[in-house]
């Protein structure tokens, strides 16, 4: 799909037949289009006190996991289960590209896989710090940047749900459409164990921690008839929809589905969270954060939980924003031209998005994002970023303040190292087919896997 979105169909050529010699004026058209790969780039809103290309880099691989949850790690099936505390990288360090090459097969940790999808992706890292803040500069290659979540499409008559991550919309027929994203997680050291009286830490078991076979895409995904009665999840509770990452401190008991029904009382979740043990979760989003300049900041302990206040995204049931023509010159976007106008598909509240005109006349096939962004607030505003696709990559820049002064944030300390896990999702696709790292650490002004360098005053 994305392929034939480049030819000339992506031009407004359809139905033409051009013989040789109209070759030229075709490329020449297309590139005047912006169809050679676009730049896409949302606001700067900081400065880097220093500079990046004096920082040393250090280059992870991150791999694809299948269904490798927790709940398996612990299991039989998996020969490393009785040493956990000793750590994966004791017997997985460099062997990140042979395990996603096994994990991106079909397989028993991978019931559906995507055809096509790279088993494992290179990220360069560099990370910095002054008396205030610490930075975070990440480069990685993609082929097509998808700065663009899931779609509303025009029919002719109606405006109808379009897009979706790779496998499930491609099995429906419809296009793939859905945003890239860098998360990172990270903890103080030692801190969080894997299950109460675990001497695993997320410093020694990283992201898989949080991994659970009863999560959405999982193998014991919990159907949402099953969650409706639940008195925590369900009608009566918090109303999820679906189980999301979680650690398993925040539960009375461990079992083979990763004991999702199972959550302590609210006052004991309070006292946990109180006392720091919860992992900090940051995800730039390309077409959810990236065009208002920040992350979306959440805390994972019984859920991933947003950081209080707003965060950088919302949707509604129905379409009811388009972009405002006078501001960008279009209402909708043409699906044929949407890998040309990637770079402008941002659509912001307050800036470029007016209510959906009842009477305004659109095209079938016009396309308007399902989600807007906005400027977000309190703790959810405590992560900036500033992303930019070129030349085949993203580069990705964030800034924290080391102490937010939020009781959803971790305090970063100059001198210590912390462990931490980045993952990319590249390629449309959501939930658990990310790309993902063994365990690594960020010293501060100390060693670790990436080490943070001292910049300004
Ligand atoms: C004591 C050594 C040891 C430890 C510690 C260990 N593993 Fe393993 N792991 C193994 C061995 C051995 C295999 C089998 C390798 C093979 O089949 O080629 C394996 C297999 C795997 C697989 C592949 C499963 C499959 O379906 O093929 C994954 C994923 C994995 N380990 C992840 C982890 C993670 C994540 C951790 C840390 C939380 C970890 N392992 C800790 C030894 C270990």
């Amino acid at each position: 799909m994305e392929g034939e979105a480049m030819t000339g169909k992506a031009c407004g050529l359809r139905g033409f037949v051009w013989g040789l010699v109209s070759l030229a004026v075709i490329l020449g058209g297309c590139a005047a289009l912006g169809l050679a790969p676009p730049e896409v780039a949302g606001p700067r809103l900081f400065t880097f006190p220093g500079d990046w290309t004096k920082v040393p880099a250090k280059t992870v691989t991150l791999f694809y996991p299948g269904q490798a949850s927790w709940e398996f790690l612990t299991s039989n099936d998996h020969p490393g289960a009785p040493a956990l505390e000793a750590g994966c990288t004791g017997c997985h360090a460099g062997q990140e590209k042979t395990l996603g090459g096994k994990l991106v097969q079909a397989g028993p940790r991978e019931a559906d896989p995507i055809p096509g999808k790279a088993p494992s992706i290179d990220l360069t890292v560099r990370a910095a710090y002054d008396a205030e803040f610490i930075y975070f500069q990440f480069r990685w290659a993609t082929a097509t940047p998808h700065a663009i979540h899931t779609l509303w499409r025009y029919d002719g008559k109606q405006w109808v749900a379009w897009g979706g991550p790779k496998p499930d919309a491609t099995k429906k027929g419809i296009p793939p459409s859905y945003e890239d994203r860098l998360a990172v997680l990270l903890d103080d050291p030692d801190n969080v164990p894997a299950f109460d009286g675990s001497a695993a830490t997320f410093s020694q078991v990283g992201c898989w921690m949080t991994c659970h076979t009863s999560m959405r895409a999982m193998p014991k995904d919990v159907p949402r008839n099953a969650i409706e009665p639940h008195p925590y999840w369900g009608r009566q509770g918090r109303k999820v929809g679906d189980i999301r990452k979680y650690l398993l401190i925040s539960r009375t008991a461990r079992d083979e589905a990763g004991a999702w029904d199972k959550v302590k009382p609210a006052a004991e979740l309070t006292r946990l969270k109180a006392a720091g043990k919860f992992l900090d979760l940051w995800q730039w989003r390309a077409a959810r954060s990236n065009g208002v300049g920040y992350t979306s900041d959440d805390w994972v302990l019984e859920y991933r939980n947003g950081d209080a206040g707003r965060a950088p995204f919302f949707s509604r049931p129905k379409p009811e924003f388009m972009y405002n023509e006078k501001v960008v010159g279009f209402r909708a976007i043409p699906e044929a031209d949407l890998p040309a106008r990637m770079g402008q598909a941002a659509l912001i509240e307050g800036k470029n998005a007016v209510p959906l005109d009842p009477n305004a006349r659109f095209a079938v096939g016009d396309l308007l994002p399902q989600y807007l962004q906005r400027e977000p607030q309190g703790s959810g505003a405590d992560v900036q970023a500033s992303g930019r696709y070129a030349d085949g990559h993203w580069v990705v820049e964030l800034r924290r303040k080391l102490n937010t002064g939020n009781a959803d944030d971790k305090v970063l300390r100059p001198g210590k190292a912390y462990p931490v896990g980045f993952s990319i999702f590249d390629d449309t696709v959501s939930n658990r087919r990310h790309y993902v790292t063994l365990p690594l650490t960020v010293g501060l002004g100390v060693d670790g896997d990436v080490k943070a360098v001292k910049v300004g005053p």
